[in-house]
Order: structure tokens, then sequence, then C-alpha cells
């Protein structure tokens, strides 16, 4: 069995005293290579609080995180560094793109932090943005481009580094259907071509596009099942 992530007893909380709050609490979870699992659950319930540990962007509180069999929680900073550089690829509700800088820019951007030459950056990042039909679009700069557009970018820059694993958080919060329905069309095809995706959402017609759907509440899991119609990812 390829176990991605390995999430036991996680927990995570913010504050003490009086404002402490328990974001996540004593969670287990279990993601294999080449699932695409939804996260749903209402606003404050932990669903980001979550990505950013399971994303190596912050450590829980207790409990243990094995990414690909190694301990999260005994990383440096700069081993994380390295994890989410080049194995995680993030996509966020705002696009969290360079706002002047143009989407060939935007998408190169991580290969520039791992030191890839122009030449082949300029390449990779072509193919990306011409593979979700946006290669008219290389020059625009983010305010020149539509939401979904820029969610695409946004997509293309996530997979720039070919990560084992993308997470989405509330990636179609921000869209009007017909773009949210084109994000998601992308998605599935990434998962389809054996790529791991985790998609936080608290809408469920959009969490229905996954083949697994855990539901959180108060930090736990309160329910964890396979998606209708969807094939069951191979291991
Ligand atoms: N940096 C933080 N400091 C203090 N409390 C936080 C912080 N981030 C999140 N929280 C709290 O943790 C809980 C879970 O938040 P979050 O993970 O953002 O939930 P969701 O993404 O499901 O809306 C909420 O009660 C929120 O207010
Ligand atoms: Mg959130």
């Amino acid at each position: 069995m390829d176990i991605l992530i390995s999430a036991r007893h996680l927990t995570k909380i913010y504050g003490e005293g009086p404002t402490k709050t328990v974001a996540v609490n004593n969670l287990n979870l279990q993601i294999k290579k080449g699932e695409f699992v939804a996260i749903i659950g209402p606003s404050g319930s932990g669903k980001s609080t979550l990505m950013h540990i399971l994303g190596c962007l912050d450590k829980p509180t207790s409990g243990t995180y094995f990414f690909e069999n190694k301990n999260v929680s005994k990383m440096s900073d700069s081993q994380l560094a390295q994890t989410r550089n080049k194995k995680i690829g993030f996509v966020f509700q705002f696009f969290n793109l360079l706002a002047r800088t143009s989407a060939i820019k935007n998408v190169e951007l991580p290969l520039i932090y791992s030191k890839v030459d122009k030449n082949q950056r300029v390449k990779k990042a072509t193919t990306l943005l011409k593979n979700i039909d946006l290669g008219d679009k290389l020059a625009s700069t983010p305010s020149q481009l539509s939401g979904g557009q820029q969610q695409k970018v946004a997509i293309a820059r996530a997979l720039v580094n070919d990560p084992k694993i993308i997470f989405a958080d509330e990636p179609t919060g921000n869209l009007d259907t017909k773009s949210s329905e084109e994000i998601m069309k992308i998605f599935k095809k990434l998962n389809k071509e054996n790529r791991t995706v985790v998609m936080i959402t608290h809408e469920r017609h959009i969490a229905k596009n996954a083949s697994r759907i855990i539901s959180i509440r108060d930090g736990r899991i309160i329910s964890d099942k396979s998606g209708k119609s969807i094939k069951l990812a191979k291991t």
C-alpha cells in the first residue's frame, strides 16, 4: 500500500487560557498515492489548519505526521521548505499570484527558487499554461485575467515542480459556477494522471468531484466516505 500521508492523534491548539482554540482535535488520517480527497466542513471547523499541517506549512501541537514515511515533526525548517517546494503544490482561494507579474513569470517562480535555468523554466511554464488553454495569455498580468484564468495560472504554478500532491484550499470559493466547473475538470484530469489531490471546500457539490469525502467538525473527522460515480484510486 502506497501511503503518502499518515497522521496520528494530530492536534493543533491556538492560544491559551480563555482564548484557547482546539482547531484540530486528535485527528487520525491516511491518504494513499493517487487519491482525490475532498475535506468538507463549515467555516471554523479546522480545514485550513489541517491543510497547513498536512502541507508542511505548520507543525501540530501534538501528534505525529508522516509525509512519504518521513516524520515531519522531526524535520528542520529547511527540510520543511524543501519538501514544500519539491513535493507539494498549493492552490488557494484568492490565487496568491504576484500582481504586477506576467502569467508565465508567476508559473516560473517556484523553478527560480529551485535554480532551474531560464530556458527550461520558460519551456515548462509555457507547456503548463498551454495545457490549460492559456497559451495566448502568457504575458498577461493577473488584473488582465478573469478569476477562473487566474486560478488556472495558480494551478500551473502549483504543478511546475511536478509535485506528489496538490493541496487546494477553497479553490472555487471566489469563482462563478462555470469557472468552478472548469477548475474541477482540471483537478479530475490531474487525478486521472495519477496525481494525489486534497481539496478543501465547504460546498457539497464541489466536494462531490472527489473520490473520497471527509467531513470535519470542530477539528474532528465525523465521516469518511467514497464518493459515488468515481473510481477508487488503485494502490
Ligand atoms: N492563527 C490562528 N490563531 C488563532 N486561532 C486560529 C488561527 N487560525 C485559525 N484559528 C482558529 O481555529 C479554528 C479553525 O480555523 P480554520 O482552520 O481556519 O477553519 P476553516 O478553514 O475550516 O474555516 C477557528 O476557530 C479559528 O478561529
Ligand atoms: Mg479555511
